[in-house]
């Protein structure tokens, strides 16, 4: 299906710009995750205050929670710099030795997707978190050897959205591992209210609620409800975010007041037409996704708020769930593609 993806969390190219534009700069404008702001803090401090870099840190949760963020508020806390790169961009050893050699004392080095590293640059990665030395192999042939070469002490900040498949030894090595969870309603209407005052909209407090609760826990969703709701203030409105702009926006976004869009809807439907519990392939092919997107995008929120179960023999829905789908209308085509 090749709808917009309006509620995914994921980013798509669109999103770049928009991420770092409204992306939080220190712990002070990042908003929510207490317990996990409250520790890093407490680490940040004490390793400071002993003039030692921080432990590693590994940072997991599902997309647009705020990994990529953290990370570079950390480096910036450590008063070191950031560097960033990712799983999938590791191809080799050699890519991680190149990086590695070249980082200063306290410096941050960023590995998002990290569960996507090759096992081989892995293994490089340990020695280096561990004892902050590589082997290094050169020459090739009979002359061939490896060498030693020592690193400058630096901080590894991980970042994964499955952190189930990192391998116990490999998790095992971060000193420490944090985990982000769904934003709450408070929090996420803060966010877009920062996020409106960035993007200089007006925006009423009503209308902060509904864009919130449509946000599916998740930042990235509510800036891009925000920047979206910009456009509808802008052609139909007078320049401001009011209630009946937000109702009427997110009517035409697809979003109805349960939160869901297209994708929710035929997961529900299609569970209700099977009559019996599916497994995720049987999910994603009913609606047309990726089995990934079932899983990291779709699922999540219907889970959390008590639409489907998930049990040993498949998804099904709850009463909530079958309530739902007993009265709903057949699922509408796509949504007149305005934006
Ligand atoms: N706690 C927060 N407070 C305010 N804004 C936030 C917060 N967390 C995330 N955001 C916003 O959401 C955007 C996406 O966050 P970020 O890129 O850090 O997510 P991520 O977890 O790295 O996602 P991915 O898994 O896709 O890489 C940020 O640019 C920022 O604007
Ligand atoms: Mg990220």
């Amino acid at each position: 299906m090749n709808h917009e993806p309006i509620l995914h969390g994921s980013a798509a190219d669109a999103d770049q710009g928009l991420d770092v534009a409204l992306r939080p700069r220190g712990f002070e404008e990042f908003i929510g995750q207490a317990n996990l702001v409250e520790n890093l803090r407490v680490f940040i401090s004490a390793a400071r205050a002993r003039e030692e870099p921080l432990d590693h840190v590994l940072l997991s949760g599902l997309p647009g929670l705020g990994k990529t963020s953290l990370a570079h508020i950390i480096a910036r806390e450590m008063q070191g710099s950031c560097r960033a790169t990712s799983g999938p961009a590791l191809v080799r050893p050699a890519d991680l030795a190149g990086i590695l050699t070249n980082l200063g004392a306290g410096d941050v080095l960023f590995i998002d997707e990290i569960h996507r590293l090759p096992p081989t640059v892995e293994e490089v990665l340990y020695s280096a978190m561990e004892d902050f030395e590589i082997d290094i192999l050169i020459d090739t042939g009979p002359s061939a050897r490896s060498v030693k070469v020592p690193l400058q002490r630096f901080t590894l900040v991980g970042a994964t959205t499955r952190e189930g498949q990192l391998s116990a030894a490999f998790r095992s090595r971060f000193g420490l591992s944090e985990k982000l969870r769904p934003y709450g309603s408070a929090d996420l209407a803060e966010i877009v209210r920062r996020s409106a005052e960035r993007l200089s909209v007006e925006i009423d407090e009503d209308a902060t609620h509904s864009i919130a609760s449509r946000a599916r826990g998740t930042p990235r969703v509510a800036n891009r409800l925000v920047k979206r709701m910009r456009d509808f203030a802008q052609v139909l409105g007078e320049g401001r975010i009011t209630t009946p702009v937000a109702a009427d926006g997110l009517a035409r976004l697809g979003l109805d007041t349960n939160g869901f869009d297209e994708s929710d809807r035929r997961l529900l439907l299609a569970l209700h037409r099977a009559g019996q519990p599916l497994g995720l392939k049987g999910l994603a092919v009913a609606i047309g996704e990726e089995e990934q997107t079932v899983e990291d995008v779709v699922e999540p929120f219907l889970l959390t708020q008590g639409w489907i179960l998930r049990t040993s023999r498949g998804r099904c829905l709850t009463e909530r769930g079958i309530g739902w789908a007993t009265t709903a209308e057949p699922v509408d085509p796509p949504s007149g593609q305005l934006f």
